[in-house]
């Protein structure tokens, strides 16, 4: 077997999707524990906590208290390299946290076990979905109160339509929680109680499936009758879930997570291009840039862009082609990156993120390949946005520089830029999926471009895309207008939520979508 094969099949490359406040950051934590990649409980939070008081840090990172940079956390768990994309959410929920999804082979979806399936991990499992991505489920939260185990699997299969083979079983009689069952081998482990802070790493104890109460034991045999067992094709397939139960902030059912991604989650494997040939894994080097993250660094006014490997073996210093553009790129400085701090990367592997730095030609959705070899990737998805403001130039004699501001950060797909076919140029509507984007938006655009922005509120709620059958059809309705974007691709826009829904109840002919995978 190559050494690019053999790297790869040791690769596991995943995001976490879930709401704010299900547990993510908490639950990275533990994963960093267990791996020894950090050796105090505490270092990812009291890294969010001081977000803030960094004084060498992008001046809008600082205003807003998020971090726009923390990328990347790779670690070692048995004998498997395990590439953690972040996906950004809470204020800083943007287009970025959808496209690093591109990135990835799996995800682990947390769900708050009292919340159950929120919007936020709706829409980011949509985009799992759309992509065929597989999902491990963690139940998180489990100390808490929480509804009956088979409501919560109820919830999954109601919301997403998502079947959860459940992996291990609450045990949590009369509300108190005991601890979970492995349904694979009937192993019991106890939950001791709430330890924040992680210091029981590895202590959850076995016993036996005999101990039980009645009532669980019941549920197990039940669930063992009913065939309710992992299908490993299924989850692959991304119609099933393995789901675990668990809570992350006393590191209990962790562990048995973390095995799960290890040997569940698929590694890399060969990736199709623009026609839909696959490029196998140890083909020449190629790799998908899913996320450019601009002036970073004021005093380098740095530009990293985020490479996921695809094929082939990376090596720092090598020449690659931008398949777009036809130019050359030279991964002189490449850097994995964790957080603030950042490592030069000499060589990395299929499902290995690279942090290629002041690579300025590249954009989020260009390919990169060897010479002689190339090959594209399709574009990144584009996600109907949900944040509308009609931008205008502060200073009218700056009209030239806003535009160009405003085609530039639209090509970037900083924000997605909208038209009137009337209106034009003159007042392009910005739109995004996140508040944050317009604010990285307009601070861009003062500082880099020199034009100053005043946003204004529009009379739009909901975003559909359409075709031109759909346009013909929306142009007699009230309450609806179509943009279009630089390509021409159409947008219905409608005032309200209410309206997007009657048009879509009652018009099923009309496309309007709410996902391009384009
Ligand atoms: P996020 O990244 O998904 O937004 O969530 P995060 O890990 O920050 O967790 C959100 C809150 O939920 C935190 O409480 C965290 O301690 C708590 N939490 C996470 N896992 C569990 C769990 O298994 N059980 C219980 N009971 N709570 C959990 P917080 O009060 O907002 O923050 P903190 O002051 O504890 O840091």
């Amino acid at each position: 077997m190559s050494e690019v094969i053999t790297e790869s099949n040791r690769r596991r490359t995943f995001a976490i999707i879930s709401h704010p406040d299900a547990g993510k950051t908490t639950l990275t934590e533990k994963f960093l524990l267990y791996s020894g990649a950090i050796q105090q409980a505490g270092a990812v939070q009291s890294r969010k906590a001081d977000r803030s008081t960094t004084s060498d840090w992008l001046e809008l990172e600082r205003k807003r208290g998020i971090s726009v940079t923390s990328a990347v956390a790779r670690f070692e768990h048995d004998g498997v390299v395990l590439n953690l994309l972040d996906t950004p959410g809470h204020r800083d929920f943007s287009e970025d946290t959808y496209r690093v999804l591109s990135g990835v082979d799996a995800a682990v979806m947390v769900i708050d076990a009292a919340r159950g399936v929120e919007p936020q991990t709706e829409k980011l499992y949509a985009v799992c979905r759309a992509r065929g991505t597989p999902v491990i489920t963690f139940v998180n939260k489990m100390d808490r109160p929480t509804p009956e185990p088979l409501e919560i699997l109820d919830d999954l299969q109601d919301t997403l339509g998502l079947v959860g083979q459940p992996v291990t079983w609450p045990i949590k009689p009369g509300g108190r929680f005991h601890g979970v069952v492995d349904r694979r081998d009937h192993a019991t482990y106890a939950f001791v109680g709430n330890t924040p802070g992680g210091a029981r790493v590895a202590a959850e104890d076995v016993g036996k499936l005999a101990d039980l109460p009645e009532a669980v034991r019941e549920e197990v045999e039940l669930l063992d009758a009913i065939g309710a067992d992992l299908d490993l094709d299924e989850f692959l397939a991304g119609k099933a879930t393995p789901v675990f139960f668990g809570s992350a902030l006393s590191n209990f059912g962790v562990r048995l997570l973390l095995d799960a991604v290890v040997s569940y989650a698929p590694p890399p494997s060969a990736r199709e291009d623009v026609d839909g040939r696959p490029r196998a894994v140890d083909a020449p080097f190629s790799g998908l840039v899913f996320k450019v993250q601009a002036n970073l660094d004021p005093r380098h006014r740095d530009r990293l862009a985020f490479l996921r490997v695809c094929s082939g073996r990376f090596e720092r210093g090598s020449t690659l082609i931008n398949a777009r553009t036809g130019r050359k790129v030279t991964a002189k400085y490449a850097h994995t990156v964790f957080g603030r701090e950042r490592e030069t990367v000499d060589v990395a592997y299929p499902g290995d993120v690279v942090g290629l730095v002041n690579a300025t030609d590249l954009r989020a959705g260009d390919t990169l390949h060897e010479e002689g070899d190339p090959v594209r990737f399709p574009p990144l998805p584009i996600f109907t946005p949900e944040h509308f403001a009609t931008a205008h130039p502060a200073d009218r004699s700056r009209v030239k520089q806003f535009r160009r501001g405003v085609h530039q950060l639209d090509e970037e797909g900083v924000v997605q830029v909208l038209r009137h076919p009337e209106l034009g140029d003159q007042a392009p509507i910005w739109a995004a999926v996140g508040q944050l984007q317009f604010d990285v938006a307009a601070w861009r655009m003062e500082h880099e471009f020199g034009a100053a922005v005043r946003l204004e509120g529009t009379r739009f709620e909901v975003a559909r895309a359409t075709d031109e059958d759909g346009v013909a059809a929306l142009a007699a309705m009230r309450d609806v207008e179509v943009y279009r974007r630089e390509s021409g691709a159409p947008f219905a826009l409608f005032r309200s939520r209410y309206v997007a829904d009657r048009v879509e109840r009652e018009h099923p002919e009309i496309a309007l979508d709410t996902l391009i995978l384009s």
